[in-house]
């Protein structure tokens, strides 16, 4: 079976972005040893991507060319009547069905991009087997939470760790 794994950056008090959406504390982080923080290793594991719909559209900002051509992509929306585009395709009927379908088929692991909408979504269906959060040494107070909207105790493993010189601190978490 293929691993769902979510592979994200947080704030210190858990948020992915802030309340309007920007990741710019992110993106202008002190990097001064230029480190990847894992994340080609990370991709090379993988070879399909989960996003909800608003961060496929930050993704579309973000980058001149859609950045993950090589790998199968599905947004996840409620609405109906989006069309598929040559790098992605759109979910909008039975979320778990659908994901457990893709975890049976043969391949690589699934990378959950985000944002906190979806991730609760899987999370609540208990789909999401591993969890790899870069959290960096900044407080934001408000945005938008890794987990958005559910109110639901789930207990995850640490299995691995790593505090990078610039007080990022990679966290490696597996589904009890
Ligand atoms: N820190 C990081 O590394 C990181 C990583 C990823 C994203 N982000 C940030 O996170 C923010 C976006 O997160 P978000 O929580 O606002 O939005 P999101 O989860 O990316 O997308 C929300 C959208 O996904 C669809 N959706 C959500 N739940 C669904 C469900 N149960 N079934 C079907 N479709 C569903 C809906 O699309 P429709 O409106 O089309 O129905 C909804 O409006 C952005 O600012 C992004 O930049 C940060």
């Amino acid at each position: 079976m293929r691993k769902l794994k979510v592979y994200i950056a947080i704030s210190l008090d858990g948020y992915i972005a802030t309340a309007n959406g920007s990741i710019d504390w992110l993106t202008g982080f002190p990097n001064p040893d230029n480190t990847d923080y894992g994340y080609a290793d990370f991709l090379a594991t993988t070879d399909t991507t989960f996003m909800g719909y608003t961060t496929y559209l930050d993704v579309l900002k973000l980058s001149e060319t859609f950045p993950y051509s090589d790998k199968t992509n599905y947004v996840f929306t409620r609405q109906p009547g989006r069309t598929a585009t040559a790098d992605v395709q759109f979910i909008h009927t039975d979320i778990p069905a659908f994901v457990q379908q893709v975890k049976a088929a043969a391949g690589k692991d699934i990378w959950l991009i985000g944002g906190g909408q979806l991730n609760a979504a899987l999370l609540q269906y208990d789909l999401i087997d591993e969890m790899i959060l870069h959290m960096m040494p900044v407080v934001l107070g408000t945005g938008i939470p890794l987990f958005s909207g559910i109110a639901l105790e789930k207990t995850f493993r640490l299995t691995h760790s790593r505090a990078y010189d610039n007080s990022v601190l990679e966290l490696h978490y597996q589904k009890v």
